[in-house]
């Protein structure tokens, strides 16, 4: 099986990144097979950095970089360089196989890695990714903190997320680093590092992107039950859950990308 190498604690990140458990994860790369942006805005991302008239010679870190649909359309549209990791081996083989049908394979590498071993590198990028990770690494704030040793002085933080809509906290599993949108701001700045841009997805875009996303997973399940009947439950179980994880997040959640500029 293609997670051999993972260990129980790596399967239980990337199924709890997708929102799932790691007995669906032989399964994932099929369910998922139709979508390509795994829950980020990489056309806001592009555009946001866009505007900064970075170099070309720019290189950016995707963290969780899930099928490299951030750093291909980076690396297609501002010609940066990218180095993309992610812990689950099929997306990475995707995230290759994509770059290489869109041209741009000699400025994206993909990598099978841990984000964390990377945070604790000696390596410096111009800009860091952070996208529909949640809080994999903590609140916003120890995120932050993170995530910008690796960054050069005066590089960029691209976090892609969002906060309470309303003025509930989340009880939820994985879901208690969300929090107003004020205390948000406050979080990510905490080091010292300026707000740049916030950029706020409209509630209609979302909720059009997660019908659309929970159809096609629909039909991959479908087909998935049919060849593996003794698993129709479990599958049938992941659509249910997808299905309700969103009508959770478009309630509570307001969806926003923030750039920021690290400070010294
Ligand atoms: C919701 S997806 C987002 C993927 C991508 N950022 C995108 O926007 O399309 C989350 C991804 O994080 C990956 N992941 C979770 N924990 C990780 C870790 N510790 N290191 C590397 N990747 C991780 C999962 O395998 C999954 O592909």
């Amino acid at each position: 099986m293609h997670c051999a190498r993972l260990t129980d604690e790596q399967e239980r990140q990337i199924a709890a990144a997708l929102e799932t458990t790691p007995d669906l994860l032989p399964f994932l790369s099929e369910l998922l097979a139709d979508i390509w942006e795994l829950g980020s805005w990489p056309a806001v991302i592009a555009e946001m950095l866009g505007a900064r008239g970075l170099p070309s010679s720019t290189r950016v870190l995707d963290l969780g970089c899930g099928k490299g649909a951030i750093g291909i359309r980076l690396a297609r549209d501002l010609g940066f360089g990218v180095l993309g990791v992610d812990l689950f081996e099929p997306f990475i083989r995707e995230a290759r196989e994509r770059a290489r049908r869109e041209g741009v394979d000699d400025r994206c590498e993909f990598r099978v890695a841990d984000a964390r071993d990377l945070l604790v590198s000696n390596s410096r990028f111009d800009v860091v990714v952070w996208a529909a990770l949640g809080g994999a690494l903590g609140g916003f704030d120890r995120c932050i903190g993170q995530l910008r040793r690796i960054v050069r002085s005066n590089g960029y933080i691209v976090i892609d997320d969002g906060f309470l809509a309303s003025e509930h906290a989340m009880e939820r599993n994985g879901y208690d680093h969300y929090t107003s949108r004020e205390e948000t701001h406050q979080l990510l700045t905490r080091h010292g590092d300026e707000l740049l841009q916030e950029t706020l997805i409209p509630q209609s875009e979302v909720e059009a992107c997660n019908r659309e996303n929970n159809r096609r997973i629909q039909v991959r399940a479908k087909g998935l039950m049919e060849r593996f009947p003794e698993h129709a439950d479990r599958l049938a179980g992941y659509v249910e859950s997808q299905v309700a994880e969103c009508e959770v997040l478009e309630s509570s959640i307001a969806a926003a990308v923030w750039l920021l500029q690290r400070g010294d």
